[in-house]
């Protein structure tokens, strides 16, 4: 679709954009649980629940009334077994999202007297708390003027102010975070942050924004929306396939260290090459990611016949205490 250029620009005419875009919100809003209430617990609880789960999955399974209903204030669920939160979050997924929640109502219990910060900075060094959650509880429940970029926002604000760098890379990050604190309209923030948001969900969407009926069409400087935002190139993978001896003794593990550029100084398994067990059926195959890598591997439960040159073995016992790579210590302890 071709989109006419603005006449306008965002921040030159700051309060003729700010004034389009909360007339809009004030006639077309969506009436959200959340956004009934000004408790902070509440929002703050929405915000980690919506971090995983749809807007659409956490309204039609009740599942934000029901979690207050058990955890209706920061005292309930400081006083909570793991047990009774962890039930609470069954099915959301992200557990340590729950267990984030309790200690944030614990610290806040413990250090500040239980008075809920109202201030991004203070609400940042709370337990799994970042920067657009601060944000959002800041100006959602205490109506500060604190910016927020969430991906709806970025892609918002790139398009308003035909942003071309990355918005995942730092420099991207920043000025999108510095346009929405430039943007923000500091007598209403909640009502601002939460328009931004709402525009970036229902008409100023990913793949075909609806332009002609944007309430800041006129303000927007990009003319090829759907090319903004700017993400990185995806990275290249190398792709290899490893066959690797699983050979345990005791209890212990026949290990090698590492000497190739991905492996330096971290133990691994002894390799093969694919044609020394042509003859055999692996005992278990892998797949893993590792740095640049795709790594498939076939595991065979063979006594090594020889060395190769160079090649040091030792039986391992203790694994804890030797660099291993991650996905090859969990394959091991699928092994053990
Ligand atoms: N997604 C994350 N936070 C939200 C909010 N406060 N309102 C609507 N959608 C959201």
């Amino acid at each position: 679709m071709e989109k006419p250029s603005a006449r306008r620009h965002p921040l030159k005419n700051i309060r003729a954009f700010r004034n389009s875009l909360l007339k809009w919100f004030s006639e077309n809003s969506k009436s959200y649980p959340w956004r009934e209430t000004t408790d902070p617990w509440a929002i703050l609880v929405s915000e980690i629940m919506l971090q995983q789960t749809t807007v659409a999955s956490v309204i039609s399974h009740q599942r934000f009334e029901k979690f207050l209903e058990e955890f209706p204030d920061i005292e309930t669920i400081a006083a909570a077994s793991e047990e009774k939160i962890l039930r609470a979050w069954e099915g959301l997924g992200y557990y340590n999202r729950v267990r984030n929640l309790q200690k944030s109502a614990q610290f806040i219990l413990d250090e500040f007297n239980g008075k809920f910060p109202r201030h991004a900075s203070t609400l940042e060094s709370l337990p799994g708390i970042g920067r657009y959650t601060a944000g959002a509880v800041s100006s959602f429940a205490f109506n500060q003027p604190s910016p927020i970029v969430d991906g709806n926002i970025a892609r918002v604000i790139s398009r308003l102010l035909d942003q071309h760098l990355p918005i995942d890379s730092t420099n991207g990050q920043k000025a999108i975070w510095k346009y929405s604190g430039d943007l923000l309209d500091h007598r209403n923030p909640r009502l601002f942050n939460s328009a931004l948001m709402e525009l970036g969900q229902t008409l100023c969407t990913p793949r075909s924004p609806s332009c002609l009926i944007c309430p800041v069409r006129d303000f927007c400087k990009t003319e090829t929306p759907e090319r903004l935002p700017i993400k990185k190139p995806r990275k290249k993978f190398i792709t290899v396939e490893e066959h690797a001896l699983l050979w345990i003794q005791d209890d212990k593990i026949l290990l090698s260290p590492g000497h190739d550029s991905r492996r330096k100084g971290f133990w691994k398994l002894p390799l093969r090459a694919a044609e020394d067990y042509s003859h055999l059926s692996p005992l278990s195959k892998h797949r893993y990611v590792i740095t640049n890598h795709k790594v498939s591997l076939s595991l065979y439960r063979v006594k090594p016949a020889h060395l190769i040159s160079g090649e040091k073995y030792q039986l391992i016992s203790d694994l804890l205490t030797l660099p291993i790579a991650t996905p090859i210590r969990k394959i091991l302890a699928e092994h053990l």
